[in-house]
Parts: structure tokens; sequence; C-alpha cells
């Protein structure tokens, strides 16, 4: 059905009746062992901590097929303009396997293969830096790659690649993303040259801190006193077919993507692609991709219970617009998801982070939280003094593995490191949901604090896959429901023309008198 607010929808209405649970009574553990939902991969989604029983289930099922969210996902798959403020289809699904099976034609293009041909194109292009055929312009072959992109160019690139990190890698890569001179100035200190392959990511072509950058490592590359040295020959970009760089002959190579792979949605693009294939190799790249095909398929499960992005999505939305809980911590057990909660953020923040519906209108419910996160155990000694004890109740999705990437481990104590991550892991989920009572007020904790968990055997690239597509898809069903358009961000053009106005005549250290010039 379309509505343009909640309220039509007599499911939402009957959730906002519905009584309100005691976490600490709902906890048992027959409800861990029946509360877990199959992922891609070997993953599994459990929701045994967070107060939501049978009827809480059963109206959200309601909700889910009164709002047509899975019907809504049909629909971007065939390739239904998704993203009607910038007219774009959404294809993000599609760079990773085509899961309904249909051809999605935009006018004469066949997508699929548009996104196969490059795909090879990456594949053959890392075969040939990985056996030396194609080399540096000195004739040395490359050892290491760095990325120059920024948001969804760079963070979930980013993060994937650090995930991996465990696994042997061909290359080592590095990225440089802010405009913050100093960023760049530090990874290329650390560079080889001569041996380095930059890949320039951009899909609009005009990101002020990209091209920045570009002009940073270019004019750094220019300065190489060694003869023969030809700067651009020791960059790749990633474009689109319509953006300026597209044009730019004298690289070493291009990879495209198009307007209709979102910023932050496109890790599984030539955007993740290039970097992850250099960096680990074709195969492991297609193995993030495996994972994530998996995933979008059970995302096409109408049955709430059997699709774990649909139920973490209406759960969300349970605690967001019922509890009416402000922010979601990420909280990886799992040191290689160390930027992974960094991706999340732009992923669900930019992507739902709207007070405007996909036809226009002020919404009168709330939408996105707000999402951070850390990995634990560091967080526990950071920042969960507030979870535990603080004024607002924040939901947590916890992410844990069974065995270590490296499998360096020890036993002290009488366990592994490994094993008291994970009891780490299982405790807090119990604290936060059952707390504690005590005489003094200032050691008492009051439990009721919801959270999830999605585990699985280990982290590997399509335990990888499977979890971006996850968080991709939950964030796609919660915008479904909240009806707005996930796909654009105009919340951050603003600050960006803002900057390119007083830019002209601001010396670098004068941050105050560009303010006030704002002002003017
Ligand atoms: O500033 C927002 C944004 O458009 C993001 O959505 C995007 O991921 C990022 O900038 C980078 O864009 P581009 O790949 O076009 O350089």
């Amino acid at each position: 059905m379309n509505y343009t607010n909640l309220d039509q929808l007599e499911s939402y209405k009957k959730l906002l009746g519905a009584e309100k649970k005691d976490l600490k009574k709902l906890l048992s553990k027959e409800r861990v062992s029946s509360s877990s939902v199959k992922l891609g991969g070997d993953l599994k989604y459990n929701w045994a901590s967070i107060p939501a029983d049978d009827e809480i289930i059963r109206i959200l099922q309601d909700l889910a097929d009164e709002a047509e969210l899975v019907e809504k996902y049909e629909e971007i798959l065939r390739g239904k303009m998704m993203n009607p403020g910038e007219k774009r289809l959404v294809l993000h699904h599609l760079t990773r396997g085509n899961v309904l099976g249909e051809k999605v034609m935009y006018g004469e293009e066949d997508k699929e293969a548009f996104y196969s041909k490059e795909k090879a194109k990456i594949k053959d292009f890392s075969e040939k830096v990985h056996s030396g055929e194609i080399k540096g312009s000195t004739g040395k072959p490359f050892s290491t790659v760095c990325q120059i992109g920024i948001g969804g160019s760079d963070l979930g690139p980013r993060a994937l690649y650090l995930a991996l990190k465990g696994y042997e890698r061909k290359m080592e890569a590095h990225f440089i993303s802010n405009v913050d001179p100093d960023d760049a100035a530090e990874v290329i200190k650390s560079l080889d040259l001569e041996r380095t392959l930059f890949i320039l990511v951009s899909k609009s072509g005009t990101t002020q801190e990209t091209l920045t950058n570009r002009d940073l490592v270019l004019a750094k590359l220019k300065e190489t006193p060694i003869e023969g040295f030809v700067p651009n020959k020791h960059m790749v970009a990633v474009t689109s077919k319509t953006s300026p760089l597209a044009s730019d002959k004298s690289l070493l190579a291009s990879f495209f993507i198009d307007d209709f792979i979102g910023g932050r949605y496109s890790s599984t693009s030539a955007v993740g692609g290039v970097v992850l294939s250099l960096s680990y190799g074709y195969d492991t790249f297609s193995e993030i991709l495996e994972g994530a095909h998996e995933e979008d398929v059970l995302s096409l499960n109408k049955d709430i219970k059997k699709n774990g992005a649909l139920l973490d999505a209406l759960l969300g939305v349970y605690l967001r617009n019922v509890l009416k809980y402000p922010a979601t911590a990420i909280l990886p057990y799992s040191q290689a998801l160390s930027r992974f909660p960094a991706h999340l953020q732009q992923l669900d923040m930019e992507s739902n982070g709207k007070h405007v519906n996909r036809f226009g209108k002020k919404v009168d419910y709330v939408t996105g939280p707000v999402i951070f996160g850390e990995p634990g155990t560091n967080g526990q000694h950071s920042f969960y003094q507030l979870l535990h004890q603080g004024t607002d109740i924040v939901p947590l999705q916890f992410i844990g593995f069974c065995n270590p990437q490296y499998g360096m481990d020890i036993i002290t104590d009488g366990s592994f490191s490994q094993t008291k991550l994970n009891a780490n892991l299982a405790a807090q989920i119990v604290a936060f949901a059952l707390g504690k009572s005590d005489e003094n007020p200032n050691k008492e904790f009051d439990g009721n604090r919801p959270s999830s968990l999605i585990y699985g055997s280990k982290l590997n690239a399509k335990n990888l896959g499977a979890l971006l597509s996850h968080y991709e898809n939950k964030v796609m069903f919660q915008g479904f429901v909240w009806n707005l358009n996930s796909f654009d961000q105009e919340g951050v053009q603003l600050g960006k023309v803002l900057a390119k106005k007083v830019l002209k005549g601001c010396e670098g250290d004068e941050v105050l008198k560009a303010y006030s010039d704002l002002l003017i």
C-alpha cells in the first residue's frame, strides 16, 4: 500500500498500542536458543535480548506485509526508479548477482552485463598486476596500492580491507581520504612511489577532497627524480562514465560504476573491487560478493523470522519509534572490524537521517538513529559506562566470531584470548539485559537494555560480504518503513556550498575569519 505517514498503517497503530515488554522477564535459555535467523555465509542473527515477544513479532510481520517491504525490495531489484530525487535506479545488488534472475534493462543497456564486464576487467587487471605483466613506469612491479577517495569511496572499501587483514595479502593497501594535508603526507611518506599504484575513486569526479588529494599525490609523484617515471602511469581511476574523470586517457586504466550505485552502497562495485582484488586477489573479492548475494537472496523472504535483515530492520523501528531510543551502537567483538562501525555510520545516517518523506512532505515521526561504535573489548573500557548506567538507553548490535583469523592464541589463566573475548561479549549482553540490584544506587544496574547479536564461525570473506549486505538491506527496509528516499543525500550539500563560497581569500589558519565572513 502507498502511504505518506506511518499512522495510516493499521499495524503501526497496533504497534504503538501494544503492551511494552520487560526484557528481564522475557529473556530465558529457551528464548536464546529459539531466536536466531540464518544470514548469508554461516552467520546468524539472534534477537533474544530485544524486548519483543510473540505478539510484537506478529505485529511487525503485519507491518512488513502492510507496508509491502519485500515487494519494494523486489521493485529495486527489477530496476524501478527508487531514487526519485536524483531520478536514478538503485542497482547495487546487481554488482554481486542477479537476485530475481530477471534481466534489468536501462533503455537498451543490460545492466547485469555492464557490471559483469567491469568485474572481468578488474579480474584481468589485478591478475596482470600480480603476475608483473603490468608494472610501474620504471619497470618495477607494483607492491602497494593506495586508494584516494572519501565517504562511500573510502569507508566501505577501507573497512573491508582491514576486516580481512588476517589473511594472506598480495599487496599492501593504504587509503587517503581527508582533505587535511596531514592525511596524505602521513601515507605518502611510507610509500615507495615507484612501486605504488594509486586508485583514484570518485563516482562524481567532482569531490573537492578527492581532487585535491589527487593533485597533491600527482605533484609528489612529479617530484620523483627517477628517469622515465611517469606519474599518470601510477594511477587508475574508478568513476562513472559521465564524470569529468572518465575522459582522462592518460591514466594507466579506468574502471566504471554508474549513477545507479549509491556511494555508501558501492563497496561491491569497482569502488571496492579494484582495491580488494589488488590487495587480496580477485577470488577473495568474489567470495565477498558470494556472501553478499546469498544474503540478498535471503532478504526476499516475506516471513520475518526467516529474513534477518527485515527482522533487524523492524525491531530497529520498534526500538526507535515505539520505545523512542535515539541511537544504536555497533559493537563488533573483532578487532578486524575496527572501521566497520564508521562505514555503518555513513550507510545508515546518510541513508535514513531525513525528515522529509519520499513524496517531499515532512514526517511526523522519528527516523534514523545516531549510529556509533567501537570494537569490544576496547569499548568496554571507554563508553560502556554510559551504556550501562547513563540516562539514555542505547540499543546495541553485537557482532562476534568463534575463531580468530590468524590462529595465533595463547592460554593464560586457563583460557584462550579468543575465549576471553567471547566470554566478555556474552557477559555484556546479559549484564545489559538483566542488570543487577544493589543497595548502593551507584552500583546498581537497571538492566532492560536491549541488544542483538550477529555471530559466525570466523570473519572470512564470505561472512564479511554477508555482514555488509545484511546492514545494507536492513537500512533499505527501514527506509521503506519510514517512507524515505534512502538513496539521496541532500543534507551534505549546504556545507559544501558554504565552504566553496568562503574558500577564496581565506588562509588556512583563518577559521574564525571565514566563520564570521559567512555571517555577513
Ligand atoms: O558528500 C557526500 C558524498 O556524495 C557521499 O554520498 C559519497 O559517498 C561521497 O560524497 C563521495 O562521492 P564521490 O564518490 O562522488 O567522490
